[in-house]
């Protein structure tokens, strides 16, 4: 029994079918579902659950990892940031783990390291983005050493986009160097190769190659380039809600909640909702922020408190009433839009729940 009514409901069947949207985005490529940061958020093998249709996940750590291993997943997990520490390296084997190679230290480890066993590596190349990944320059003598190497490897060739989910023309610009120099760099290599996100994928399907690894798509949510028929075939996974535990009229002159960051122009309604920082919900979110109260659009008032927020309903004051049902995101109200109000990617939101927030499987 969960007494609040802060509940975070995961859509289940949706997870399903943005998995088959990002299939039919890419048919000839292996879809890598990246379920890293605990399923952005919706719990990792609850998600996992649902993408077993996937040929592969991505995680961010061992940790990930053999949590979907002691669930009894036998796909091809990807440790997408390769290992922290060299003491890793027997568990990822004995793990049937695939490894990102980024750097010279990793690769070190892995070149001095004996096993009978053909472990996976994904070489990361830097087409740009700076963050990590070897030089383009450097992959020709990279691959030759892992050749020359006692051990066997399965060697793939991986990059990441730097800003494919922008419209701007210098984004993409940038993203097609970014593709032109992924292309030049492993052409003249037959190992499987990746380059797409979420993003790249849904907006330059040309570059699907052997493995696409979509995150934020198979939680539904589209970037801001995908086509509108596939924008709005995505389904929102998780959606926030909680209910209204307060109503009272101001007069015009009167502030609302801390800082009196918000006075009122007029007479006006406010609803009080349990939800606030402390579950999850952002605390740099504006006056302005829209909310969904009994499927109403309204806009948050003043300040995010730890655990209520406060809204104009003004408008709707006949209809709404104690223990109306609020909507902070999900069907009808996207956490993008939410998370652009807050300053904010969908991402942090959806990762950012906590743990007083109880989850409720939609099956
Ligand atoms: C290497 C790599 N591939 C794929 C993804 C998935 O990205 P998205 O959630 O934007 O699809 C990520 C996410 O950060 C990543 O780091």
């Amino acid at each position: 029994m969960f007494y609040r009514p802060a509940k975070a409901y995961i859509n289940l069947p949706a997870l399903r079918h943005n998995l088959a949207i990002a299939k039919s985005l890419a048919p000839n490529s292996k879809v890598l579902a990246v379920v890293k940061a605990n399923g952005y958020g919706h719990g990792i093998c609850r998600v996992a659950q649902q993408l077993v249709g996937a040929d592969g996940f991505g995680v961010a750590s061992i940790d990930e990892a053999l949590l979907l291993r002691q669930k009894g997943f036998l796909h091809r997990i990807l440790l997408l940031e390769g290992l922290f520490s060299e003491i890793e390296l027997p568990l990822a084997v004995q793990n049937r783990l695939d490894i990102v190679i980024h750097s010279r230290h990793q690769l070190q480890w892995i070149l001095h390291y004996q096993t009978a066993s053909v472990i996976n590596v994904w070489l990361k190349i830097d087409t740009g983005m700076h963050r990590l990944g070897f030089s383009t320059e450097e992959i020709p003598s990279v691959i030759q050493q892992l050749k020359q190497n006692p051990n066997s490897f399965n060697i793939h060739l991986m990059s990441h986009l730097a800003s494919a989910d922008e419209l701007t023309v210098t984004s993409v610009e940038f993203t097609k160097k970014q593709i032109k120099s992924f292309n030049s760099t492993t052409k003249a290599f037959d190992f499987p190769k990746s380059l797409h996100n979420s993003a790249g994928l849904q907006s330059y399907g040309s570059a699907c190659y052997d493995w696409v690894r979509p995150g934020i798509l198979l939680y539904g949510i589209g970037s801001i380039n995908t086509p509108f028929d596939k924008q709005a075939q995505l389904k929102p996974v998780m959606r926030l809600e909680s209910a209204v535990i307060a109503v009272r009229w101001v007069e015009a002159g009167e502030f609302v909640g801390y800082g009196n960051d918000w006075q009122a122009p007029k007479r006006t309604c406010v609803a009080v909702i349990a939800i606030g920082y402390g579950d999850g919900y952002p605390r740099l979110a504006p006056t302005g922020t829209p909310v969904l109260v009994e499927g109403k659009r309204v806009s948050l008032i003043g300040r995010v408190s730890m655990d209520m927020i406060t809204v104009d309903i003004t408008e709707h004051h006949e209809s709404i009433h104690i223990d109306s049902l609020a909507t902070l995101w999900g069907e009808g109200l996207s956490v993008d839009e939410v998370a652009a109000y807050a300053n904010t990617i969908s991402y942090e939101l959806l990762c950012g729940i906590t743990s007083r927030v109880p989850m409720i499987e939609i099956q």
